[in-house]
């Protein structure tokens, strides 16, 4: 199935295009559109960034594969990233993933059955004075506990809070 953006994320993309001096220059804020919208970057993205920028798609997958914040397998409507660099790791940022596993019932880089949580870890979040910390969708959570961990997922198993995703993470579903 052919993918292209709505017309109000297709007016976001003119306006990037008329700011940036070349269109292989808006690739990546091309891909984060479409990722805002689809979820995640699929062939068909690929294909239809390759083709609105006019760029090789050997290029676009390129850029799309490169980067951690595109994601080129579907993910769940919400992200938990849970950071692991070292100021999180002294703070037991490893106990909390383990945690976020027990409770979702799955492995880090999993989606739950239901496609709703995606469970990453990733490095640095900038938050390393308040670690451990981890990211849901736009949010930091910081100066984690167990405590504090179960109530973000409290929230988000109950259909409530994350917010949309972007990285370290990509909301599921079109728009
Ligand atoms: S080490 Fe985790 S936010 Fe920097």
């Amino acid at each position: 199935m052919s993918f292209t953006l709505v017309p109000e994320r297709e007016k976001s993309l003119e306006q990037v295009l008329a700011r940036y001096p070349t269109a292989q220059a808006a690739c990546i804020p091309a891909l984060h559109l479409c990722q805002e919208q689809h979820g995640w970057v699929s062939p068909e993205v690929i294909e239809y960034v390759a083709r609105r920028l006019d760029l090789p798609t050997a290029h676009v997958l390129g850029v799309a594969t490169f980067y951690s914040l595109f994601h080129t397998t579907p993910t769940g409507r919400h992200q938990i990233w849970v950071c692991r660099t070292l100021s999180c790791a002294l703070g037991g940022s490893e106990q909390i993933l383990k945690h976020c596993e027990k409770r979702l019932g799955i492995r880090c880089g999993e989606t739950t059955p239901d496609g709703a949580i995606t469970l990453r870890s990733c490095e640095c979040l900038a938050s390393c004075g308040t670690a451990p910390a981890m990211q849901v969708g736009h949010d930091y959570h910081e100066n984690l506990s167990i405590e504090s961990v179960d109530a973000v997922l409290d929230q988000l198993l109950q259909g409530k809070g994350g917010g949309p995703d972007v990285h370290p993470g990509g909301l599921g579903g079109e728009p």
